[in-house]
């Protein structure tokens, strides 16, 4: 939407100072509006898999927010591998968003899962860009249906959360374009969302929020994005560089703390006045487009989307092994249900997409109602340690059952934002009780409650496992429901799982203190493990069935665009579905190219013997790679070969196609041997500059942006973290709960600079640069800086 005569005139006649105060919010979730001008203020509120709109605006208080539908997470959504249904999720979201009045609903996510330790790997969907972004363009085009905004998050290169606020990630920009902005790309260009949030790294030394080449460039002048770009939260380093470099809303903001930055910099020709016009205009299209968000009398059905969430927690779970057709068992039979997940769900993540679901279903429940059901705990769901009790119980009840389910997983304090985990082990508790178990009685499905990936050493030792992910508040009974065949287990993994982390293409790449070198370039996930030629545990798109499905009559027509048709046919005697995955296997020498990129997919539902042809087309972008030489897409021409199948690693039919295209081939990048790793300098020509030293600050040379724990010399600083942390104490009683841990971690990671919004604007910048002086040593003039701000 281009502003409108109507709109210049409202912006013309703002003052310098209502247009400063639109560039940031009022509080934590609300954002100014111009009274006098009749222009309201707009709510916004998390996040990606249910609203999370605070009992007050004021501040965060994880945990306490108004009761709404805890879906299923981003990871267990992208499992379905459906955009149609997703956008149904989207309109339920933005439904709950309206009923509410939030004008903004802060998700999806759509970041790369680069690796499987990120904390937040569950509030994102998949490692394949071209899967992350249709997926979030769906969900995009669901709430903004309902006319509420969505935020794109976390735009861009927030690939891990360890060092988050400050780590600069080292991309070469191939695998900008090829994978980490095309997940973006794919959700702006099919979602065309309203907002989108920037996210708190630095991208190739800038950060995110002042980043003029990402937020300006390739954002709204490459793939048009007309919206709103707000900042993560705490995400703004220098306030008047970001907004000449596209941002336009500081969040969270405290009563206009830092507005006079922003007015002054106009006053002094530092700023474009323009820049503030831009943004109020932006900002009255954001108030158009969400006018009926602030309607009175919306309400939504609860069961309904209860249901839905149902719907989508079976659509997601992944059927990873299921030998002898364990699965599904017959209604009335005698089982064991171990693992007290069975009863307290482990159902969502924690940190700012953590939901108050207003009705939470248990597997127990269900299952009880559809068997006869014993149950044993098998392990304490708050701990990692082995009980002997509890084990030998769990094994007594498994032994007199005819088949039993283990519901395992990680426990809450695994996957939380801010925190990534340090290796992909389940609880020991978990792994020993799936052993003994298993010893116990040969008839053991493991059902898995996990945001990422996890290591199964024991996954030889039992005939069926189930990943039901973190399934939001009906996950309990929907799962149940796929185990006795009353739903079919419809997903597919959107994301590998390796046999161990070791195998893991960035494993031992380093992540920090200062930044992260994503020296593999664009072999993320599949791409490295189907190019290495490495052995994985569950391949990417992996998912059974309870039916069987062959692909037959596969044709390519076309040069491109290419235009592909399989016939698929459900050859069993239950209804399922198939997702159909079409993969690009590029003609390029190893390591130029990944072996094969998924370039299309379709699901599909069939009944028993029913056939379907169904076609994807391939437009030319799926041949292409980008030429950093000539900031374009290259189509290098050439015999490519098609491959249809059911995961990256069970190709069911070929067939070949010659593109035609006049560029040369892709610069080779060769991919190293399993156990040997991408080194530095070759990374630093596929970069295309020298890559900075990997090292901390060091004492004297702190800035406002080194993390407090780099700055832990200082006797200022642990006094600063002590005083917080007691704080903290007072407010999170369990140093062992996923929020203490998330504190903890902040207080660790985060710079000086964002004590303006941990302190709610108290702490201003003149302070942090008087603490930052006595940090440095500087005593004085540090002195003098305080006793000023008195
Ligand atoms: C998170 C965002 C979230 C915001 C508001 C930040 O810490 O990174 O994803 O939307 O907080 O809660």
């Amino acid at each position: 939407m281009t502003a409108t005569a109507g709109t210049d005139r409202v912006v013309a006649s703002m003052t310098l100072a209502e247009k400063a105060a639109l560039c940031a919010g009022r509080d934590f979730w609300s954002l100014y509006g111009v009274p006098r001008l009749g222009v309201p203020a707009l709510l916004v509120a998390d996040g990606p898999h249910g609203l999370r709109k605070e009992l007050s605006t004021g501040q965060v208080q994880l945990g306490q927010s108004v009761p709404a539908t805890c879906f299923p997470t981003a990871a267990a959504m992208a499992s379905t591998w459906d955009p149609d249904l997703i956008e149904q999720v989207g309109r339920a979201l933005g439904a709950e968003a309206r009923a509410e009045g939030v004008s903004v609903l802060l998700g999806p996510g759509v970041n790369i899962k680069r690796t499987p330790l990120c904390g937040r790997n569950f509030e994102y969907f998949s490692e394949d860009p071209l899967l992350a972004g249709r997926l979030g363009a769906a969900w995009i085009r669901g709430v903004q249906s309902q006319g509420v905004g969505a935020s794109l998050k976390h735009f861009a290169a927030n690939n891990q959360e360890h060092r988050r606020f400050s780590v600069d990630a080292l991309v070469d920009e191939r695998a900008l374009r090829e994978v980490y902005l095309a997940a973006f790309e794919g959700a702006i260009t099919g979602g065309a969302p309203w907002t989108v949030m920037c996210a708190y790294n630095r991208l190739n030394g800038t950060y995110a929020a002042e980043h003029e080449w990402l937020l300006t460039r390739v954002l709204r002048e490459q793939w048009g994005f007309d919206g709103i770009v707000v900042s993560d939260w705490g995400a703004v380093n220098e306030r008047v560089e970001g907004l000449a470099a596209g941002l336009d809303l500081e969040m969270p903001g405290f009563g206009g703390h830092h507005d006079q930055l922003v007015v002054d910099a106009v006053q002094a020709g530092a700023l474009p006045a323009d820049v503030l016009d831009r943004t109020a205009a932006r900002f009255l299209t954001l108030v158009e487009r969400t006018a009926q968000a602030r309607e009175d009398g919306h309400t939504y059905d609860r069961d309904a989307h209860h249901a839905l969430a149902g719907r989508v927690a079976a659509e997601g779970a992944v059927l990873l092994k299921n030998d002898g057709g364990l699965l599904p068992l017959a209604p009335g039979a005698r089982i064991a249900v171990i693992g007290a997940f069975a009863k307290q769900p482990r159902f969502q993540g924690a940190g700012s997409s953590h939901i108050n679901p207003h009705r939470l279903d248990d597997a127990y429940t269900r299952l009880s109602a559809l068997a006869e059901a014993t149950y044993a705990p098998g392990y304490r769901r708050d701990s990692d340690e082995i009980d002997e009790a509890l084990l030998a119980e769990a094994v007594a009840v498994a032994r007199a059952a005819d088949t039993v389910l283990v519901y395992a997983g990680l426990t809450d304090s695994y996957e939380t934002e801010g925190l990534d985990r340090t290796h992909l082990r389940l609880p020991a508790s978990h792994d020993a009780l799936i052993a003994a178990v298993a010893a116990a009685n040969p008839r053991t499905v493991v059902v898995l409650h996990n945001g990422a990936p996890v290591e199964l050493p024991w996954h030889g030792d039992v005939p069926a496992i189930v990943e039901a992910y973190l399934g939001g508040q009906a996950g309990g009974s929907a799962v149940a429901d796929v185990l006795f065949g009353l739903a079919e287990p419809g997903g597919r993994l959107a994301e590998t799982f390796p046999h161990r982390w070791a195998d893991n293409p960035v494993h031992a790449l380093p992540n920090g203190p200062r930044q992260a070198e994503y020296r593999e370039s664009v072999h993320v996930g599949y791409r490295y493990y189907d190019t290495a030629g490495a052995d994985v545990l569950f391949p990417f798109g992996h998912g059974l069935s309870y039916t069987s499905f062959d692909h037959t009559g596969l044709s390519a027509t076309g040069t491109g665009p290419v235009e592909v048709t399989v016939t698929v046919t459900n050859t069993g005697e239950r209804a399922g579905s198939e997702v159909v995955q079409v993969y690009v296997h590029h003609p390029a020498a190893a390591g130029a190219r990944p072996d094969q990129e998924l370039k299309g997919f379709a699901k599909v539902r069939l009944a028993p013997g029913e056939s379907r042809a169904v076609t994807v087309v391939l437009d030319r972008r799926a041949f292409a790679w980008y030429d950093v030489t000539t900031a374009s897409w290259a189509v290098t021409g050439g015999r490519y070969e098609i491959r249809v199948g059911a995961s990256s690693r069970d190709i069911r039919a070929t067939v070949a196609v010659d593109v035609t295209g006049d560029a040369p081939p892709a610069p080779a990048y060769p991919v190293p041997a399993p156990g040997q790793q991408w080194d530095r300098d070759g990374f630093a020509a596929v970069y295309g500059r020298p890559l900075p030293d990997n090292t901390a600050d060091a004492p004297g040379t702190f800035t406002l942006n080194t993390p407090l724990h780099d700055m832990r010399s200082s006797p200022v600083t642990r006094l600063l973290q002590a005083t917080a942390r007691r704080q903290a104490r007072g407010f999170v009683k369990d140093p062992k709960s996923p929020m203490a841990l998330l504190i903890g971690a902040m207080l660790d990671e985060m710079p000086l600079r964002m004590l303006s919004m941990m302190s709610r604007g108290r702490i201003s910048r003149p302070v942090q640069e008087g603490l930052l002086d006595l940090a440095n040593g500087r005593w004085a003039r540090g002195l003098r800086a305080l006793a000023r701000r008195r």
